[in-house]
């Protein structure tokens, strides 16, 4: 027999900010996993048979097993925007709320989309390498020279609240924005000037493809063989997304072969990437270890918005950001 008067309890993944756990000990009891590794799958489904709650990440599978074991779940509250580590369909059959962490992580995943773009074009990895390997023995004419910015063509696949912000800053940079949406975002063409347009005619066109899709069956390996096929042999690819969008396999080749410029890559299809991965092996390649919304603000936010979504739902409320 449960006790009714007992609180619901809430079980978070990883351990965030303790003022935000203390939030939610006013209205439950809170246990974290405690180390800086992600929960082991045998312990997160013993956790979902007895929780209320789950605060999870983007490295937790919530799936049908998982689901299926759970007794009393009321909500996963995913701290990140992306949710594809949650069958939601299964989740929604048994009644179960998912939540994720839209807006918050917007401005700070735009400026690392952003900078990841700036980094690619201009080689600053390579050049920083360069240095501190001593091979820095005269300036050059062409010594690390990169592709312009100010001024270029940016394709953004995936115009959603992330790809306005970018296409901001890009408008800063009087780029000439391109996209492609699944459906057309007028007020993001006003405010910037993006033009609408077919994927084919954006990956022909853009000295920037910027990739910003959540990925669905729709969008895995959107970028493969063919696609890349169409990029300019000066195009830079950079991918802030999710690493199921791109065929790695293809993605290398076109690099490798000099189909195309250079990529910047956030997101991989195997995350931690192997360091013996080959896109590590190029040097026109800056890889990033998954930190798009990496402030110290923005993750606030991100696990504070996840808290009052649990909060909400444990007190009868409607979730604040339900997928
Ligand atoms: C990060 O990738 C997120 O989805 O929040
Ligand atoms: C480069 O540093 C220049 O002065 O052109």
């Amino acid at each position: 027999m449960t006790n009714p008067n007992a609180k619901p309890y809430v079980y978070m993944t990883r351990q965030v900010a303790a003022e935000i756990v203390s939030s939610l000990e006013q209205v439950a009891d809170v246990e974290v996993w405690g180390e800086d590794t992600p929960v082991p799958r045998e312990v997160l489904l013993e956790k979902a048979e007895m929780a209320d709650a789950l605060f999870t990440m983007l490295t937790d599978r919530i799936d049908e097993e998982l689901l299926s074991r759970a007794g009393r779940l009321q909500i996963v509250a995913n701290m990140a925007v992306g949710y594809d580590n949650i069958d939601v369909r299964a989740a929604k059959e048994r009644g179960i709320v998912v939540t994720n962490t839209p807006d918050v992580l917007t401005e700070a995943t735009a400026d690392l989309a952003f900078a990841l773009l700036m980094a690619t074009a201009r080689r600053l990895v390579e050049a920083n390498r360069f240095l501190h390997a001593g091979e820095w023995k005269s300036w050059s004419p062409y010594l690390l020279a990169g592709q312009s910015v100010y001024g270029a063509k940016l394709g953004i696949i995936g115009m959603g609240r992330i790809g306005e912000a970018v296409a901001k800053r890009a408008k800063g940079f009087d780029m000439s924005i391109l996209y492609h949406n699944r459906r057309r975002k007028l007020e993001a063409e006003l405010a910037t000037g993006a033009r609408y347009c077919e994927l084919d005619e954006l990956l022909q066109e853009s000295d920037y493809v910027l990739l910003l899709t959540p990925l669905t069956p729709e969008t895995h390996e959107l970028m493969g063989e063919r696609e890349f096929g169409l990029m300019k042999p000066s195009a830079v690819f950079i991918n802030v997304s999710r690493g199921g969008t791109v065929n790695e396999a293809a993605l290398y080749n076109a690099l490798a072969e000099k189909q195309i410029w250079a990529a910047g890559l956030d997101v991989f299809q195997q995350e931690p990437v192997p360091t013996d991965h080959p896109l590590l092996t190029l040097p026109n390649v800056v890889a990033l270890p998954h930190i798009g919304s990496a402030t110290y603000q923005a993750r606030t936010q991100m696990a504070r918005l996840a808290a009052e979504n649990i909060a909400a739902v444990l007190t009868g409320r409607e979730p604040i950001t339900p997928v």
